[in-house]
């Protein structure tokens, strides 16, 4: 069976790459990635098993999806490559519209006139699978949760560009049968994301000394989920998940930023044995970030009742880990902050 999976050289999809091409000998693992910025093979230096190819292709090139597709004939996808930062966005939303919502369609025309041609194999089923954010349900107040029915309010030139493709996958299941379904997750955290995400930007600036950023007063709120549970969550979906569905993924873990990262600061004290509170005093609080979403919080009783998938891990037990392996791991963590990351940070934050 071959898989197609989409952005697997990015954070997300490298756990999900790992995942599937360990737990699954018998899969064909193809991973397409446009190794954009955020796109990194360091991610998957690990893997060199015989049922994983890497292909380097752009989800913005229609052609060379249909020639992808005609060459491997892939059951089904996982899609996971996009553009996916919210303050980047902000600045280009082209290119959030050309990945995410051409590169989206792109792929699901493929997967449509490729699937119309070829008879599916055995008893596998083909599949679509969409992994998208619960951004697209748009900013919760202080009560509440998002569920599979919240209707979609994205606010962001990202999340806008999200619910779109995620609007264009269900059409093409209605309208053309397309078999899909798409999962909706929270703000992950872990290894191999890129220091532009508030835990790993935090981490990566307390062992450089430098501020730690706080947008606004720091009183909003996010949902974090270990990103190998998200992987968990990605493998049960694909397996049990039922096709014109749609699927919250969270960790039950509401931290507003500000608490979040005092946590941070004092487990890194203790890890590089510097005097507790000192880690803190790098806090600083700058200029709000445009049309911020106040509160994010994920009802994830459907997929924990249904499909019996759960977190694994405390977010104490999960933030430690990822301050260690950003702490262990200072080659990847220089490699990608030296250039180009600098060119961005001083844009980002120069002017806050
Ligand atoms: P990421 O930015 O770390 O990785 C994205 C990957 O996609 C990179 O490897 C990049 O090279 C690749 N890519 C970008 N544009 C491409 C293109 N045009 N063609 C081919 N490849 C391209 O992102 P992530 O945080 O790992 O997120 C992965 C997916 O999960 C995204 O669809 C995102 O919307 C979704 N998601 C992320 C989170 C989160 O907290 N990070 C939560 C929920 C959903
Ligand atoms: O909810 C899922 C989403 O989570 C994913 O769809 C996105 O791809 C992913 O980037 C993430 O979006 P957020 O915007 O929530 O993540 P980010 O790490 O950028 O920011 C988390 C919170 O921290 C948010 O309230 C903004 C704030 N923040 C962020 C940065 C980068 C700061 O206060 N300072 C910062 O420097």
């Amino acid at each position: 069976m071959q898989i197609l999976i989409t952005g697997g050289a990015g954070f997300i999809g490298s756990h999900v790459v790992r995942l599937f091409v360990n737990k699954y000998p018998a899969y064909k693992i193809v991973n397409l990635d446009a190794l954009t910025y955020a796109g990194n093979l360091e991610n998957l230096a690990d893997i060199n098993s015989s049922n994983y190819e890497f292909v380097k292709a752009d989800i913005r090139d229609r052609a060379a999806m249909f020639s992808l597709f005609e060459k491997h004939q892939f059951d089904a996808v996982i899609h996971l490559a996009a553009e996916s930062h919210v303050d980047r966005s902000i600045e280009s939303p082209t290119d959030f519209v050309d990945t995410n919502v051409i590169g989206t369609m792109n792929l699901l025309d493929a997967a449509r006139h490729a699937w119309a041609k070829y008879p599916a194999k055995g008893d596998f089923r083909r599949l679509f699978y969409q992994v998208s954010t619960d951004e697209v349900y748009g900013s919760l107040g202080e009560t509440g949760f998002f569920t599979e029915t919240t209707p979609y309010s994205p606010r962001s030139p990202y999340s806008a560009s999200k619910a779109a493709a995620d609007h264009l996958v269900m059409a093409y299941y209605h309208t053309y049968n397309l078999p899909a379904l798409i999962s909706n997750c929270s703000n992950n955290y872990g290894a191999n994301q890129f220091p532009e995400k508030l835990i790993p930007l935090c981490i990566h600036n307390i062992k450089n000394n430098r501020p730690l950023p706080i947008y606004g007063n720091g009183d909003y709120t996010r949902d974090w989920l270990w990103v190998e549970d998200h992987a968990r969550a990605i493998d049960t979906i694909f397996h049990k998940g039922i096709l014109g569905e749609n699927y919250n993924v969270g960790g039950h873990n509401e931290w507003k930023n500000i608490d979040l990262v005092r946590l941070l600061c004092d487990l890194a004290d203790a890890e590089l044995g510097k005097a507790v509170g000192s880690s803190q005093q790098l806090i600083t609080f700058v200029k709000d970030r445009a049309g911020h979403d106040k509160r994010y919080a994920i009802d994830a009783t459907k997929i924990e009742r249904e499909l019996g998938w759960r977190p694994s891990v405390t977010f104490q037990e999960g933030l430690l880990a990822t301050l260690r392996w950003y702490l262990h791991n200072e080659t990847w963590l220089n490699n990608i902050t030296s250039g180009e990351y600098q060119r961005y940070y001083q844009q980002q934050y120069a002017q806050r």
